[in-house]
């Protein structure tokens, strides 16, 4: 298999235009950024760009603007925020991709940056144009992407851009993210443990499916299992449950036989009338059909506590239940704190990933300690899956 081409120390950036492809697409409310990780992890490679004199053409997306030019998905909050990290000088970018584009950065000196205004209001961008990843190319000398959570995205600025630029590789994060997932499927530490919860299982099944290969444990928590316990006959209530995945859970189980996985569900929950209301620790066979399960049980967390433990390890996708609630809290919260002890005591390798499972833990993130936590949420299950990722291809 092709080996990716990862930045080294050895690539001279000085006097050189670097075009470096980041995520910085930062959940915004009203123009004020609610969380700074994506950008903070990016801070230390641009200031080492910086100090290697390199000049710096930053391209990201944010969001998915449509056919106008969606205003409340301006980049400009995060050139503020950069322009305050970074001690040099730092424009932005809002002009068009026409014939002179490149005489527009002309004027950008060794250790300058440029961010370019959101990539996705050119819908070139989103079509992975030839004609305008030709122009993006034409900006610089080096690509780097550092945007793993962007490379399951066929589009210009991760894709065709490498086309039209003599040397593309991926950037430190990128190479983080990719060591990670590697701890689990290629260079594994067995026994390996999976975790996986969130609402639906019809979004998981191709990842489930290609983890059984790979994994010695498989534990449903969340929405999603509510469907398993249905196909086990249980009565869920008003439960949230999909359509049609009988034939998905069949092929779960006989797949998981195959490849001598074993596979746990919950064997009790916590339920509530409503979603904001009070929680009940209920066995299986005494749910009501007023019951909303909204959490696993203590039983179920202490067979997960004790998978935990035997295993060298572990990765998580998806919270154990409606962690919005401090009532339904506690199963996605004790999930994390035995991950973060045994990675501490005993050395677990443990990766977690998904915007919905970090969003659960982000309260106590500072106190917990995980291998890696990943920012990429499509991309991270793509890669797992075994998909070759387009924007990952093209650096290889
Ligand atoms: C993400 O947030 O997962 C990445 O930025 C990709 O965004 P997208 O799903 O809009 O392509």
């Amino acid at each position: 298999m092709d080996k990716i081409n990862f930045f080294t120390d050895n690539l001279d950036v000085q006097n050189k235009k670097i075009i470096l492809r980041l995520d910085l697409n930062v959940p915004l409310k009203d123009k004020v950024i609610k969380d700074y990780t994506r950008i903070d992890l990016c801070l230390p490679f641009i200031k080492r760009l910086i100090e290697k004199k390199a000049k710096i053409i930053i391209i990201s997306h944010l969001g998915r603007p449509m056919e106008n030019k969606d205003p409340a998905l301006s980049l400009m909050p995060i050139y503020k925020y950069l322009k305050k990290k970074l001690q040099t000088n730092i424009y932005f970018f809002m002009g068009k991709f026409d014939d002179e584009v490149k005489s527009k950065f002309s004027h950008l000196k060794e250790g300058e940056v440029i961010l370019i205004e959101n990539i996705r209001y050119f819908k070139e961008e989103t079509e992975d144009d030839d004609n305008f990843s030709k122009k993006l190319g034409s900006l610089g000398d080096i690509y780097i992407n550092d945007a793993f959570s962007c490379s399951h995205r066929k589009q210009a600025s991760v894709h065709k851009i490498t086309k039209y630029i003599n040397i593309s590789v991926a950037g430190p994060l990128f190479k983080k993210e990719i060591d990670a997932m590697n701890l689990i499927i290629k260079n594994k530490k067995e026994p390996v443990t999976c975790i996986i919860g969130g609402s639906k299982i019809s979004t998981k099944i191709k990842i489930i499916l290609s983890l059984l290969e790979k994994i010695d444990n498989l534990i449903i928590v969340g929405a999603m299992a509510n469907n398993f316990l249905v196909y086990k006959n249980f009565k869920v209530g008003k439960s949230l449950v999909e359509n049609n995945t009988k034939e998905i859970i069949e092929k779960i189980y006989s797949k998981a036989i195959e490849n001598n996985c074993e596979i746990l569900i919950p064997e009790d929950c916590m339920v509530g009338t409503s979603f904001e209301g009070e929680g009940k620790n209920k066995d299986l066979d005494k749910i009501q059909e007023n019951d909303i399960i909204l959490d696993i049980g203590s039983n179920t967390i202490n067979s997960i506590k004790k998978k935990i433990e035997q295993s060298n390890t572990v990765l998580w996708n998806g919270p154990a239940g409606y962690f919005e609630n401090e009532n339904f809290a506690n199963g996605t919260r004790s999930i994390a704190k035995t991950i973060s002890k045994n990675t501490l005591e005993r050395s677990l390798i443990s990766v977690l990933g998904g915007g919905d499972t970090l969003a659960a833990i982000d309260k106590s993130k500072n106190e917990l300690s995980f291998s890696h936590l990943s920012t990429a949420g499509g991309a991270f299950l793509e890669y797992l899956e075994g998909k070759d990722l387009p924007g990952l291809s093209v650096l290889k």
